[in-house]
């Protein structure tokens, strides 16, 4: 599944808005329901503390509804369910 990142909107909701339907739950950034993985590519955080530990942002671990793409990016949600048909 592929989808566009919206300017000035999370990956979460890009995706959303493209029609792939990712875990999410309260989407700024503390329940970690949305938590996925980063394969490659570059993030940026909307927010100053996302909920996840040093540790886990250094797996590659991100929070998609407070986080924009930096980059083309690749990542692994293992929920994520596509409502087009791909
Ligand atoms: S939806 Fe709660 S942390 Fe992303």
């Amino acid at each position: 599944m592929q989808f566009e990142q919206v300017p000035h909107l999370s990956l979460l909701q890009s995706g959303l808005a493209a029609g792939i339907r990712m875990p999410n739950s309260c989407r700024n950034g503390s329940c970690r329901t949305c938590m996925c993985k980063l394969s490659t590519g570059e993030i940026a955080y909307q927010i100053e503390w996302p909920g996840l530990t040093r540790e886990e942002k250094a797996e590659g671990w991100l929070l998609p509804c407070v986080a924009e793409a930096r980059s083309d990016l690749v990542l692994h949600v293992p929920d994520a369910v596509s409502q087009r048909g791909d």
